[in-house]
C-alpha cells in the first residue's frame, strides 16, 4: 500500500500527524549534558506544542511551556538556566521546578482561587544513554521498550561522548517525505554517487525490529562512515561514524517544511575526522534536500497517485506507511492533546 498524496500536504494533514503521531511518541529534545545543573532547561516545540524540560532536585521534569494564568510562556525556546523557579514572562507567576504554583504575584483575592489547582501541565520525560526524550502522551509505553532493539544490537557502537556540535538545516518538504527518503538506500547510486567510496552501496541492508529500522552497509577502509544507521519511529535517526555518531531529529515545522537538527557526539581527539565528517554530512544533506523538495513539488502538482514500493529496497517505507495509516485510522484525539 502507499499513503494518499493528501497526507503529505496541507494544514489538516499536519494537524492530524501532530495529534495522532508526533504528540503520542517519544521525541528527542537534547542531551543530559545540556541539563547538568539545577534550573538548566531545554525549551522546544514538540508536535507543535511548546514544552520545557528542567533539572530540579529530583532529576528531570518536563512541562508544557504554558502558564496556567493566561497561557504566557515560562521561558524562551532554547537552552538556559531559570534559577530555582520559573517566572512567567507575562505577569510573573512563579512556579517551583516540580511544576507547583508558588505564587500568583500581586493577584489579589479571587473567590475560590486555590493555587494548588494551578500546577503546570506535566509531560513525560525519560533518558536513554544520555539522550533526553519527552512524550506528550502520559499513557505511552516506556522509552526503554522502544530502545531495546538498539540496546541489543548496538551496545558497543555508541561510545559515551559529549555533545560536540549542533547544526540545523531546513528542507522544503513534508516531514514524511524526508523520513521516507531516509528509510531506503535505493536512491544512493543516483542521489549520492560519492557514497560508494565510503560504503559498499550494493550490500546495503534494511531490517526492521520493533519500532526501529536498522540500515547497514560494509564501510570501506579509510571511510569516516561506520556504515550503521538506525531510524526510530516516528522522526529520529542515529547515524554512526568511525569516531562518533550523530543524532538527527526531523521536525515538522509546517505542512511542507521540515527542520533537521543534527547533534554530533564525537571523539574530541579526532578533529581531522570530525571536519571530514562534516563535509560528508553536509554534502549528503544538500543532495537529500534537493531530491525531497523536488518530490514535494511534484506531490503538490496534482498529477501523481500512489505508485509502487520495491520489495527489495523499500520495506522500511512500507513499514513506516503502515504505521502512519494505523495512526490515522480513527478519531483524531485532539481534545486529549490540545
Ligand atoms: S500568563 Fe503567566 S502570569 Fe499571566
Ligand atoms: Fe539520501
Amino acid at each position: 500500500m502507499m499513503l494518499p498524496v493528501e497526507l503529505y500536504q496541507g494544514e489538516e494533514a499536519l494537524k492530524a500527524d501532530r495529534a495522532r503521531i508526533l504528540r503520542r511518541t517519544w521525541q528527542f529534545v537534547g542531551h543530559v549534558s545540556m541539563l547538568a545543573a539545577k534550573g538548566d532547561y531545554i525549551a522546544d516545540v514538540v508536535g507543535g506544542a511548546p514544552v520545557v524540560v528542567v533539572r530540579n532536585d529530583e532529576g528531570l521534569a518536563a512541562f508544557h511551556n504554558v502558564c496556567r494564568h493566561r497561557a504566557g510562556g515560562l521561558v524562551a525556546d532554547g537552552t538556559g538556566n531559570c534559577g530555582g523557579q520559573f517566572v512567567c514572562r507575562y505577569h510573573g507567576w512563579r512556579y517551583m521546578l516540580d511544576g507547583r504554583l508558588r505564587s500568583a504575584v500581586d493577584f489579589g483575592q479571587a473567590p475560590g482561587f486555590d493555587p494548588r489547582n494551578f500546577s503546570l501541565y506535566p509531560i513525560r520525560v525519560d533518558t536513554w544513554r544520555g539522550m533526553v526524550f519527552v512524550n506528550l502522551d502520559m499513557a505511552a509505553a516506556p522509552l526503554a521498550d522502544m530502545m531495546a532493539p538498539l540496546d541489543r544490537r548496538w551496545a558497543a557502537d555508541l561510545p559515551e561522548f559529549g555533545l560536540t556540535e549542533q547544526r540545523t538545516h531546513h528542507i522544503g518538504c513534508n516531514w514524511k517525505t524526508y523520513v521516507e527518503n531516509y528509510l531506503e538506500g535505493y536512491h544512493l547510486p543516483m542521489v549520492h554517487p560519492e557514497f560508494d567510496e565510503d560504503i559498499v552501496v550494493s550490500d546495503y541492508q534494511v531490517e526492521i525490529e520493533g519500532e526501529i529500522v536498522f540500515h547497514a552497509a560494509p564501510a570501506r577502509d579509510g571511510s569516516v562512515n561506520a556504515g550503521l544507521w538506525a531510524w526510530m519511529w516516528p522522526n529520529l535517526a542515529i547515524n554512526t561514524y568511525r569516531h562518533g555518531y550523530m543524532v538527527e531529529r526531523m521536525t515538522a515545522t509546517g505542512p511542507d517544511s521540515t527542520r533537521l537538527d543534527y547533534f554530533y557526539f564525537f571523539d574530541p581527539a579526532r578533529t581531522a575526522e570530525l571536519a571530514e565528517m562534516f563535509v560528508v554530512s553536509d554534502r549528503v544533506t544538500a543532495q537529500d534536500k534537493d531530491i525531497c523538495e523536488m518530490v514535494q513539488r511534484n506531490l503538490a502538482a496534482g498529477v501523481y497517485r500512489p505508485g509502487v514500493l520495491s520489495p527489495k529496497h523499500e520495506a522500511g517505507i512500507a513499514w513506516f506507511q503502515s504505521r502512519v495509516a494505523e495512526h490515522h485510522d480513527g478519531p483524531t484525539p485532539l481534545a486529549a492533546v490540545s
